[in-house]
């Protein structure tokens, strides 16, 4: 918690003008938002500069005053820097323990910096900017992942596995096929990353409490200052919409749901009953009991993280739903919900694209999975159609009887004599045998976005090129 040290009897020295008292202290306590959003420190002065500088290109304050705001801003930025900011829960957000500051250090001067604008655009702009610039670092980060799932499927591109659906064995893929996969589906984040920077790259600054102000302001220039497309349009709408923030929340919440599937496939596959990868000593712990053990715990804490992050999506969506327009003090929840959600998105993206990287693939272990559980099954019936002109749903029904068969012996498809295939359909020759290898199932499968380790390299540099 912050340090308290101004007085509690007296009444804020930010808003005070008409209290006669300070804040019972349990008031204190909820209306401070300071232990969290100090963490906007940067954007806030950022914010405060360019306001300032606007205010005085229009006339508004003088550039002398400026020049002390903007100084005295910059002090306090290397203050917070560097450790030796004092803040204080009285003055209870991060505005109000800049601005106090900033009268310590310049004088009256400080007093002309909140001209023209109200906390609710300033905190509707501090915390756009700091959600833009954590879509940016996520952006960057959900680059990375891919990057190393296209390295993973380029190297296993002919490998194969046995595909699944309801975890059962269902036809031969190819390993590579499968991380491209995940390269799917965190490349839908990454856009949906980029339109989130889109939608929210509109400046609030400006809106003032809600109704815009009579001072002649310019807010296209603080937008361009602030690296903003433009302006915000509407004022009451600016002050009260925090779609920015669940919009941010919602792309966690499915990249969440992506990695957590991800981390589900490791767990499973780390087994020693599958045996498909195994985890480098730096992304999994042992045992303090069991000496043979190796235990995915970075998979297990990425699968729990997607938890805390919907959570966060549900907590802020719930704490939207019932409010009037425009600002209401509920909105502060807003910030710790974002400020979780990033910090478990960063560590789950992280720990995934280390794991994936450094994991070992056993080929061997998942071409032997993959030949087991009929899983050419399909390629049979294929054949039956192409070669000996059946309708599908018939061979479908041959290659039954011939999956029936293989299971009272004890063996597999390929491993029929032709004279019992024959005896179940007199077209099959012992050409059914090319097809009823894995390798020959996956290489079949040319259709576009197929698992042919052909169709595989033409997504792989597909994707090389946009990443
Ligand atoms: N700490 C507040 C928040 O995070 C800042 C805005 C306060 N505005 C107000 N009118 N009390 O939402």
């Amino acid at each position: 918690m912050a340090d308290d040290t101004t007085d509690t009897k007296s009444s804020n020295q930010m808003w005070g003008g008409r209290f006669a008292s300070g804040p019972d202290a349990i008031m204190e306590e909820i209306n401070a938002s300071i232990g969290f959003d100090k963490k906007l420190f940067a954007q806030d002065i950022r914010g405060s500069i360019a306001h300032a500088t606007m205010l005085a290109h229009q006339g508004i304050i003088s550039t002398d005053d400026k020049d002390k705001i903007v100084h005295g801003l910059n002090t306090i930025l290397s203050e917070i820097e560097g450790g030796n900011f004092e803040f204080s829960r009285q003055l209870e957000d991060i505005h109000m323990n800049v601005e106090a500051r900033l009268a310590t250090l310049i004088g009256p001067a400080a007093g002309r910096l909140h001209t023209a604008r109200s906390r609710n655009d300033q905190v509707a702009l501090d915390f756009r900017l700091w959600v833009k610039e954590e879509l940016q670092k996520t952006e960057q980060m959900l680059t990375g992942l891919i990057a190393a799932f296209l390295d993973r499927a380029e190297e296993h591109a002919e490998s194969v596995m046995p595909g699944f659906t309801h975890l059962q064995t269902a036809q031969p893929v190819t390993f590579g096929h499968h991380c491209m996969a995940y390269v799917e589906m965190f490349g839908r984040d990454r856009s949906r990353v980029r339109h989130a920077i889109e939608h929210l790259d509109e400046s609030p600054i400006g809106a003032a409490a809600l109704a815009g102000t009579g001072y002649p302001i310019d807010r296209h220039m603080t937008a361009k200052a602030l690296g903003f497309r433009e302006p915000t349009r509407n004022s009451i709408d600016t002050v009260s919409d925090r779609d920015f923030a669940i919009e941010f929340l919602s792309i966690a919440a499915i990249a969440g749901m992506h990695l957590s599937r991800l981390a589900e496939e490791i767990v499973i596959w780390s087994t020693p009953q599958f045996g498909f990868v195994r985890l480098s000593d730096a992304f999994s712990t042992g045992s303090s009991i069991m000496p043979q053990k190796k235990n995915p715990d970075a998979a297990e804490l990425v699968r729990a993280k997607t938890g805390r992050i919907n959570g966060s999506l549900v907590a802020l969506l719930t704490i939207m739903k019932g409010l009037p327009l425009a600002y209401s003090k509920d909105m502060q929840e807003d910030k710790e919900q974002v400020f979780d959600a990033a910090e478990s998105l960063e560590l789950a993206i992280a720990a995934m694209t280390g794991m994936v990287r450094d994991m070992t693939v056993n080929t061997a272990r998942m071409k032997a999975a993959a030949g087991s559980g009929y899983s050419t099954a399909t390629d049979l019936a294929d054949w039956l159609v192409r070669e000996a002109g059946l309708p599908f749903r018939d061979a479908h029904h041959v290659t039954g009887r011939a999956v029936a068969l293989a299971e009272n012996k004890g063996c597999d498809l390929a491993e029929l004599p032709l004279s019992d295939l024959q005896a179940i359909h007199a077209a099959i020759t012992d050409k059914v045998y090319d097809v009823l290898t894995v390798e020959a199932s996956v290489a079949s499968r040319k259709s576009f976005g197929g698992t042919a380790p052909s169709e595989v390299r033409k997504q792989i540099a597909f994707w090389r090129a946009r990443n």
